[in-house]
């Protein structure tokens, strides 16, 4: 009777973060083997997978140096998207052994939910692995739910995401992947294509986001697009820094203080007041060092399309703008304000910034020393500037 580890994952791509996984684990339960086992399974989110064969075969390059490390290819595709059946036929080729399922947070989160899930805690021991501190207090909470034993594992985080956005930008990744995996992906065009980017910071902010604030950033993405278009600027740059502006809005203070800290990023003492502008500092950061997003346009004008800046380039002025006049957007003077973006930039947005600061002084709370620069800039440069009589 041997042990052996059935790691179920889209595997999409595979990358060094799962063999490590897969390694660790083997050694930690004793295993004799661990297969592999791309699937089709994704849920609570949006995933654009590749055809299966195209991953199983990254898998084979990625571990066909490891020991006792092997795919497993699930012989009816009928059976892809379901984890009982899956486990049932890999069951049946191994009925005398142990199996130790081995799932990711996401899946075993919403494990109730899958067909049968009853049965498949009576094929395998349940072995989910976390990412985060809080990921594991929610998995542990969940398996109190069932009766039969879970060992839940913690993983620094591993994200093929990030690995699929840098592919859809043209880059390499070679930190994290095998030579012959990148060589593969690249070879094959796997993770590249028209619009891929854009799909995919599409799908990273609507499985991030509600699905009304997911309905401002594809407005504002929108709105973006247009503008660029009018502005002579990069329209899919503009589509894409649009999705993503608002992307980490919906996560706790205490996250996005963490963001900023981690990435060595000190408040001054009025954006330490103000935490309506810290999804901005933080979405941009987010978006660089965990989708790997490079495009230091994109960055920038989601840093700043909160507080607006100093020096701000037409890129930066449009994704500011954009998201005032989207077409969600119900406000007072949002017409005007659409009118006057369409005819004159810096205009929109000196109104804009007139009506932010008005109604900040208004409320009497803090206002950002960058939107005063960016008015008063936006003033010197583009209007004509006069003493007022004392
Ligand atoms: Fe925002
Ligand atoms: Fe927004």
């Amino acid at each position: 009777m041997s042990k052996i580890g059935v790691f179920l994952s889209t595997f999409n791509p595979i990358h060094n973060g799962h063999i490590f996984i897969a390694n660790e684990l083997k050694s930690k339960y004793n295993l004799d083997k661990i297969l592999l086992v791309p699937s089709n399974i994704v849920i609570n989110k949006i995933e654009e997978l590749p055809p299966i064969k195209n991953r199983s075969e990254i898998c084979k390059l990625a571990c066909c140096n490891c020991d006792n490390i092997m795919v497993y290819n699930i012989q009816h595709d009928s059976n892809l998207s379901c984890v009982f059946s899956i486990l049932q036929e890999i069951k049946n080729n191994f009925c005398n052994d142990d199996l130790y399922l081995i799932v990711e947070s996401n899946l075993f989160l919403s494990f109730e939910l899958l067909y049968k899930h009853d049965k498949i805690f009576d094929m395998a021991f349940i072995l989910p692995v976390a990412f985060s501190k809080c990921e594991y207090k929610l998995m542990k909470r969940k398996a109190k739910q069932f009766e039969h034993k879970v060992a839940i594992n913690i993983f620094k985080h591993v994200s093929s995401e990030f690995v699929r956005i840098k592919y859809a930008q043209g880059l390499k990744c070679s930190d994290y992947l095998d030579n012959k995996v990148e060589h593969y992906i690249l070879e094959n065009n796997i993770y590249c294509g028209n619009d891929r980017l854009f799909r995919e910071c599409f799908n990273a902010s609507k499985n991030r986001l509600s699905s009304k604030r997911f309905y401002h950033c594809q407005m504002v993405a929108k709105a973006a697009k247009d503008l660029a278009r009018l502005y002579n600027e990069d329209e899919k740059k503009a589509e894409i820094a649009g999705v993503l502006h608002d992307i980490v809005k919906e996560q706790d203070d205490k996250y996005l203080l963490r963001i900023m800290k981690d990435s060595g990023v000190e408040l001054n003492e009025i954006e330490q007041k103000t935490p309506q502008i810290w999804h901005s500092i933080a979405g941009a950061i987010y978006c660089e060092k965990y989708l790997g997003i490079e495009n230091e346009q994109i960055i920038s004008s989601i840093k700043y399309h909160t507080t607006g800046n100093r020096d701000m380039t037409t890129f930066e002025k449009i994704i500011y703008m954009a998201d005032c006049v989207s077409e969600d957007r119900k406000h007072e003077d949002v017409e005007i304000e659409r009118e006057i973006v369409k005819k004159d930039l810096d205009k929109a947005l000196l109104f804009q910034l007139k009506k932010c600061i008005t109604l900040l002084c208004e409320r009497e709370v803090l206002i950002h020393p960058k939107t005063f620069e960016c008015y008063n800039q936006i003033c010197q440069k583009n209007f004509k500037w006069r003493w007022l009589p004392i």
